[in-house]
């Protein structure tokens, strides 16, 4: 079975959207671990109603936290063939994405290559958005590397915001868009249907 290894700080809407995927064999895949950074939010706690063992990471020491520079060892160990960040905050350090080229992949909430980088995460992304007075928005799923929303887009979806009011209307109907594209590229990876010529990615039918 294709493992996956979950990285996640937040509410876990998209952890969600990977489990509900599985559930309906959408799917074919196991998650077989979640890392998180904080103890208390919603994606640990759906996590552990799955029973999916679940690894606090962290960029310091921190008693019963693992570094993040040392997770690259509990992923090989566990064997993980695609780590997917969703919503995770944190830099992925350099050593992880070395060990794990093009094997990790990050969900954000824009269409990069706008609109990305430190700092741009959460309603900071959407807010920017709404006051540029953008027509479209959307989702990007992306490897990930050494800098911040900058490895090769590997799908995006658009949605129209021409007549939002607010820049929670518009990370309302991103959302929606997330929780459709970032199971798509997984099922997509696991499949094998992802290749990457002249530097493009490419999704074989
Ligand atoms: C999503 O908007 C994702 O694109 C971004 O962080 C948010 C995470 O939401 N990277 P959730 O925790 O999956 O609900």
């Amino acid at each position: 079975m294709f493992r996956l290894a979950v990285f996640v700080s937040g509410r876990g809407s998209n952890l969600k959207a990977i489990l509900d995927a599985i559930s309906i064999k959408y799917l074919n895949v196991e998650i077989s671990a979640v890392f998180a950074d904080k103890r208390e939010c919603g994606a640990v706690d759906l996590a552990a109603n799955h029973n999916i063992p679940v690894y606090f990471v962290s960029k310091i020491f921190k008693e019963n936290y693992i570094l993040l520079e040392q997770a690259s060892d509990v992923l090989i160990n566990l064997k993980i063939d695609l780590v997917v960040l969703a919503g995770f905050l944190k830099k992925i350090p350099d050593n992880l994405v070395d060990h794990f080229t093009n094997k990790i992949i990050n969900i954000h909430p824009a269409l990069l290559p706008s609109f990305g980088g430190e700092g741009m995460y959460g309603m900071n992304v959407h807010r920017s958005v709404f006051n540029a007075s953008c027509k479209v928005s959307g989702a990007s799923v992306h490897f990930v590397d050494k800098v911040y929303d900058n490895g090769k887009i590997i799908a995006q979806s658009c949605v129209d915001i021409t007549d939002v009011k607010s820049p929670e209307e518009i990370a309302a109907r991103v959302l929606e868009v997330e929780h459709k594209l970032l199971p798509f590229v997984i099922k997509k990876i696991s499949e094998n249907k992802i290749t990457i010529v002249d530097n493009r990615v490419f999704i074989l039918n």
